[in-house]
């Protein structure tokens, strides 16, 4: 029997592309193919996020475009995994009848057993804390699989998790719901794992959860355990909460040279009402104060945010803080959401009454807010040589190759599909709002 082709589609934070390549590597371990395309698949596993309403409504839609697949071959698999599949669990079957397995966040070691009792064609539930229908559950506690980078998308780039979970109940965030309680992965396995991934070819390591800064066995001690690493060339961690940025932390990205001078810590907002609206636990003030440490302490550092507009009860003056904010701190990069109220989090339980044309008004003038700000700092950055890890030629201009600086710029810069891989010096010659263009310096 030919072995049995799965497909992927990913939706979400970088959390999710790495369970996806987890999941992947244990289904090719225990005997399936990959296929690059639904039509080539046997089972199709949409890995899910649930951080807003759109993102689970693009999930229902991809789901409904496989209505005549299914209909023409019955024996086709669907699966949905991840936060969505926690989160709304049978409703999903309800919702989505081409659905045959809901799979979450902790239960997703198992797809292949689960794909196996699919195929027989029963609908499988598998979620953590609910009794399963059809499914056992697995048995507590963090599956870290050991993976040897098979399945990942760029060979010179792997993200490694370092921790599960998020205890810090931001009022409008779903993720301690369905991603549960903070549980950290002791440092020699980390350390183990990145040698492996540096083995295997992974030049740059991306540590990853959703707030790295309450690592429970200490980020600082990580990065200083893991910086000698063969192979190892660069060290990035995401996603930092600025109240817990510490100088401990700064100092070890301003000693350990591996460790790019790249932090995300998302603001959110820049009203300290708002941010105690959202239980955030830091204020305007602090926040600023946080930038200028890490700008002082570790120079040359890029800070990149997040934001969310039209929070509940956000008016035209806590927006204008948050545009000031902007301003004063000098994110290289910005990502800008509109709130969606997510079911059960505190914050659903306000009214969501910003308007929705206030909210996409607002995201798109902190857009061009920040689009000045990312005009005027690529400026400064004109005639400088940086060091840029090329990662291949550029979608738009196959002509180009990109790649990103140690502060997590993006650089396109002309030369030879060779050089993919390579950590080479860009004098950077011109720039456009999200790109600095550059020459391969000789
Ligand atoms: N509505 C809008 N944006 C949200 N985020 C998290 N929850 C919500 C929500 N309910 C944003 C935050 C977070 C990013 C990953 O998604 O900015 O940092
Ligand atoms: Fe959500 Fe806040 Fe945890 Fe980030 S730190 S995952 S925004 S609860």
């Amino acid at each position: 029997m030919p072995n049995i082709r799965v497909h992927f589609e990913t939706f979400g934070c970088q959390m999710n592309k790495l369970d996806s390549e987890t999941a992947a590597e244990k289904l090719l371990a225990s005997g399936f193919e990959l296929a690059d395309t639904p039509d080539a698949a046997d089972v199709i596993i949409f890995n899910t996020c649930s951080v807003r309403e759109h993102a689970e409504e693009r999930v229902y839609s991809r789901i409904g475009t496989l209505k005549r697949a299914k209909r023409l071959r019955p024996e086709l698999v669907i699966g949905v995994m991840g936060c969505m599949a926690q989160k709304d669990g049978k409703l999903i079957f309800r919702r989505a009848p081409l659905v045959d397995i809901v799979c979450g966040p902790r239960q997703e070691m198992r797809l292949a057993e689960l794909i196996a009792e699919a195929r027989k064609g029963r609908r499988i539930l598998a979620l953590d804390g609910v009794d399963c229908v059809q499914a056992p559950q697995a048995e507590p506690g963090a599956a870290w699989l050991e993976r040897t980078g098979l399945t990942r998308p760029s060979p010179f780039h792997a993200f490694a998790a370092i921790m599960l979970g998020c205890d810090n109940f931001c009022s409008y965030c779903v993720v301690p719901y369905v991603r549960g309680r903070e549980e950290s992965r002791p440092i020699d396995d980390v350390a183990e794992e990145v040698r492996r991934l540096a083995a295997s070819g992974a030049r740059e390591i991306t540590l990853l959860g959703q707030n790295v800064n309450s690592y429970s066995f200490g980020l600082p001690k990580l990065l200083r355990k893991i910086h000698d690493t063969p192979g190892v060339e660069r060290i990035r961690f995401v996603t930092s909460h600025p109240k817990d940025v510490s100088d401990d932390l700064l100092a070890a990205m301003a000693e350990l040279p591996k460790v790019c001078r790249h932090l995300h810590a998302p603001a959110q907002s820049g009203s300290s009402r708002i941010l105690g609206l959202m239980n955030r636990r830091y204020t305007r003030e602090h926040y600023l104060d946080m930038a200028g440490r890490a700008r002082r302490i570790v120079p040359g550092i890029e800070i990149a945010s997040d934001f969310i507009v039209g929070f509940p009860t956000e008016t035209q003056d806590d927006f204008q803080q948050t545009v000031g904010l902007v301003k004063e701190a000098g994110f290289n990069q910005c990502f800008i959401f509109k709130y969606s109220p997510r079911p059960g989090t505190k914050a659903a339980e306000m009214a969501d009454d910003v308007p929705h044309d206030v909210k996409k008004r607002r995201n798109n003038d902190l857009l061009a807010v920040q689009e000045e700000v990312s005009i005027c700092r690529n400026r400064q950055k004109h005639g400088r040589v940086m060091e840029v890890l090329i990662e291949g030629p550029s979608k738009n201009d196959p002509a180009r190759l990109t790649g990103r600086t140690g502060g997590n710029d993006i650089v396109a810069a002309a030369g030879p599909p060779s050089l993919a891989g390579s950590i080479v010096q860009v004098r950077i010659t011109g720039s456009t709002p999200l790109t600095l263009l550059g020459e391969i310096a000789p």
